[in-house]
């Protein structure tokens, strides 16, 4: 609100009885599918089974046996991390949402208001095949992939996500950038009748992010829509998020509506309310400390120590490359 410092809330801290130390990932159904198929026994396979289910001891405890069957066969893809994944009910239970209120659990309760079914998405601006598209219609142009992500909130707390959906790049490149596209803006849903949050103006609605062209081009930037198999709980976004893994979470918009290409960098919403905290960049850099707190440590949801912070979010090699020259120090 105008006058008063935009902060996030504080992060209270799980119940322990929540937060296993060992996880239960609960598989890609879609993944399971796919892997029922290529399940032929090659060494190679049976390889990641074994590394999947020793590096997972509590894998077995909980969950639908076929699923996790499917889990303990699914080899890791080149941009998963292996680390465990983060309990389905954690990670729609403890959510940033502004649009439904700033509470770590007014998401989850109130997300029941949103419909996303019919969702239309508009992809336009610089590009020579601007779509004003249906979701349906748009989720069948791809073939839906998993992720297994890091989740770093600037906030301190980090989870392990494991995405469904589709590279922006396959997006981008089938409505053709033309050469003046130089950004990407991203803005979510304005409807204060389905969102209550939107009926305080505890920030400035619609919720908007962007990206450089070349960061929304990368291979690791995604387009959710589901969670650990599932359909995308509204809470998590639903029916469409952007998720950028090496960028602090408040970057991964929800509920996204349009998709449009820009000549000038866009005004994005945590920037515009507190441009001191929350840069356009917003890399996972441990070396800069948010204004009123360290980011040098993150407590991952589940677990009761804090852990380092990894530069840009532990994906360093895959898109360091990206800011060769740039002061991160003034571009955060
Ligand atoms: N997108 C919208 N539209 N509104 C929001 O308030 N919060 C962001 C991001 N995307 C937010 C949003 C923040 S601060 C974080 S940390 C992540 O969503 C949280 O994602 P999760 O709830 O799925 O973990």
């Amino acid at each position: 609100m105008p006058g008063m410092p935009p902060e996030f809330p504080e992060t209270p801290d799980l119940p322990d009885t929540e937060t296993p130390e060992t996880t239960n990932p609960v598989p890609p159904r879609r993944e399971f599918l796919k892997n029922a198929a290529l399940f032929t026994g090659t060494v190679a396979l049976l390889g990641g089974g074994l590394e999947v289910l020793t590096r997972r001891p509590g894998a077995l405890a909980e969950g639908e046996p076929g699923e996790l069957l499917a889990q303990a066969r699914r080899p890791l893809g080149p941009y998963d991390t292996s680390e465990a994944v983060t309990p389905y009910a954690q990670a729609t239970t403890y959510n940033n949402f502004y649009e439904f209120g700033t509470g770590k659990d007014d998401p989850a309760r109130l997300a029941g208001s949103l419909r996303t079914r019919p969702w239309t998405v508009i992809i336009d601006g610089e590009v020579k095949k601007p779509v004003k598209v249906d979701i349906d219609t748009l989720q069948s142009w791809f073939p839906l992939e998993d992720r297994i992500y890091r989740m770093r909130c600037v906030e301190g707390w980090s989870m392990v996500m494991p995405w469904l959906g589709f590279p922006l790049a396959a997006l981008l490149r089938r409505v053709e950038p033309n050469s003046h596209a130089k950004y990407v803006k991203f803005t979510a849903l304005d409807d204060p009748k389905q969102f209550p949050g939107q009926r305080s103006s505890v920030l400035d609605w619609p919720y908007v992010e962007g990206l450089r062209l070349d960061e929304a081009l990368h291979p690791l930037t995604f387009m959710a829509v589901g969670l650990q198999g599932r359909v995308l709980p509204n809470q998590n976004g639903a029916p469409l998020r952007l998720v950028v893994p090496w960028k602090y979470g408040f970057k991964s918009i929800k509920s996204v509506v349009r998709i449009t290409l820009t000549r000038e960098q866009p005004k994005t919403t945590w920037a515009l309310a507190a441009p001191d905290e929350y840069g356009f960049y917003a890399n996972v850099n441990p070396a800069v400390p948010h204004p009123r707190w360290s980011q040098a440590t993150e407590r991952r949801i589940g677990e009761l120590r804090r852990r380092p912070t990894l530069p840009f979010n532990g994906y360093a090699e895959q898109v360091a490359h990206l800011y060769k020259g740039m002061d991160l120090r003034r571009f955060f």
